[in-house]
């Protein structure tokens, strides 16, 4: 089966929109795509290069780079995994750590960075059958979108989900830090003025703090079944 529709899956950091999109993907057959990857392997190209650099950015140099600058996915069907991959190089684990996430806010907020992953996104859904999370894709990336969740958690409940990710890449992480950095991403991702996170209209809001991954599948798979019979 290959849906006609895309689903957009926005929602605060760490409340676990990429796994909601990975198994809708598994499930329905769709093709997920993570778009916090791919604003955390711009941000890793960013600082490597030093275009951003004491959360300053080189905003000339970075114009000049983004045609060189390419992040795409590749599908491990064996382990069933998908990892990120910066010009030809898998990122995956050095994108989710401390060091990206702290500048990460700095360069998705940026116009021309924006401007270049919108329409990448928009490209790979133009046929439908795409899951994308992120923070803009039902106001932004797919305002057509068949069905726009708007996922939500305590932030206390959310710390403690990506503290525990995040201690499978590192054991040099700190409970405090991550509390941290999650508020300071709240703040710049809803007060931002390009495609902030917002709740559109037509989203349907899940508050998961305290569902079950059950409970919490149940009402997404629901969901999608009654679109699909509708
Ligand atoms: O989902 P995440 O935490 O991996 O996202 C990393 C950052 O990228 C987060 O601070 C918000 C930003 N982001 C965004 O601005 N727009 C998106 N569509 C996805 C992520």
């Amino acid at each position: 089966m290959s849906l006609p529709f895309n689903i957009a899956i926005d929602g605060h950091s760490s409340c676990g929109k990429s796994t909601i999109a990975k198994n809708i993907a598994a499930k329905y057959n769709m093709c997920y795509v993570d778009t916090g990857a791919m604003y955390r392997a711009f941000t890793l190209y960013c600082m490597r290069s030093e275009i951003i650099k004491d959360k300053k950015i080189d905003i000339k140099r970075l114009t000049s780079s983004l045609d060189s600058i390419e992040v795409d996915f590749q599908f491990d069907s064996k382990r069933s995994i998908s990892s990120t991959f910066l010009n030809n190089e898998n990122v995956e684990s050095i994108i989710r750590g401390i060091e990206v996430s702290n500048n990460v806010s700095i360069i998705a907020q940026l116009d021309i960075v924006r401007k270049k992953l919108v329409m990448v996104q928009r490209s790979i859904g133009k046929d439908g059958n795409v899951v994308m999370d992120g923070r803009d894709i039902g106001s932004k990336v797919f305002p057509d979108a068949g069905i726009k969740f708007f996922i939500t958690a305590r932030i206390d409940v959310r710390a403690k989900r990506r503290y525990e990710q995040m201690r499978e890449y590192t054991s040099n992480i700190l409970f405090k830090d991550i509390l941290e950095n999650l508020q300071k991403r709240d703040e710049q991702d809803t007060s931002r003025i390009l495609n902030p996170l917002v709740k559109v209209k037509d989203s349907i809001v899940l508050d998961n703090s305290d569902l079950s991954l059950n409970e919490q599948n149940q009402f997404i798979y629901n969901t999608i079944n009654t679109k699909i019979n509708s």
